[in-house]
């Protein structure tokens, strides 16, 4: 993706409003209760990549998380963010990169989290590139979640073409590395009266 994804995603959010974008989402409620349940400890190293303007930096800095990165290819949604959560942006690492190309310290993280990032990568080549980031930057036993258009989600999603996915297709880009714990479809209210299905994967790293 690089330079052209940026310049596409960064133009969507300065030209949108943080909940006039489809994925839009009060909360990331099954987000949260899949990162409670297999991070618990506070100190647990969390990135959320693609994390957009998404408030799950906000909410898991409510529950006490205190070792979260956010990384996502828009400037713009970045700096949206760390104004929104204000004094407490400090406690977070903030990335501005390409998540298939980013400099990612080795076996740093518990969680990783992607919801509606993954989808976008139509290429072979730039899943691979993105699978290699999460094997390496990732602690053994730590835990992927990762959010896509399910098997009947839409084809498209902010005028991009998405690849969509269920649970064993989903599973198979990652390979024997990452063990299936478990998936769920779920659908998407958008703030625009339809829905979408999404498919989470919870894997966790061998
Ligand atoms: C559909 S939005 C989802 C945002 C957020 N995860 C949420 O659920 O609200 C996709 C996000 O991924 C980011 N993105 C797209 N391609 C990326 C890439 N290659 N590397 C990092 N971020 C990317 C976009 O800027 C955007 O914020």
């Amino acid at each position: 993706m690089s330079v052209s994804g940026q310049s596409h995603w960064d133009k969507v959010y300065r030209t949108k409003p943080p909940d006039a974008v489809s994925w839009y989402r009060a909360h990331l409620e099954r987000s949260l209760e899949l990162i409670g349940r297999i991070a618990p400890d506070p100190s647990a190293a969390i990135i959320d990549v693609g994390g957009g303007e998404s408030t799950l930096v906000d909410d898991l800095l409510a529950k006490g998380y205190r070792n979260i990165t956010v990384l996502d290819i828009s400037p713009t949604a970045i700096e949206f963010a760390r104004k929104r959560i204000g004094e407490h942006a400090r406690q977070v690492t903030w990335l501005t990169a390409d998540v298939t190309q980013a400099g990612l310290p080795p076996r740093r993280y518990d969680v990783w989290h992607d919801r509606a990032v993954f989808h976008f990568l139509t290429a072979a080549d730039q899943r691979a590139a993105y699978v290699r980031q999460v094997a390496e930057s990732m602690k053994p036993g730590g835990h992927v979640i990762v959010a896509t258009f399910g098997p009947e989600g839409p084809e498209k999603c902010s005028g991009l073409n998405v690849v969509r996915y269920d649970a064993d297709s989903l599973h198979d880009e990652f390979g024997a590395h990452f063990r299936l714990m478990e998936s769920a479809t779920e659908l998407h209210q958008t703030p625009f009266g339809t829905t979408q299905q999404f498919l989470y994967c919870l894997c966790k790293v061998e």
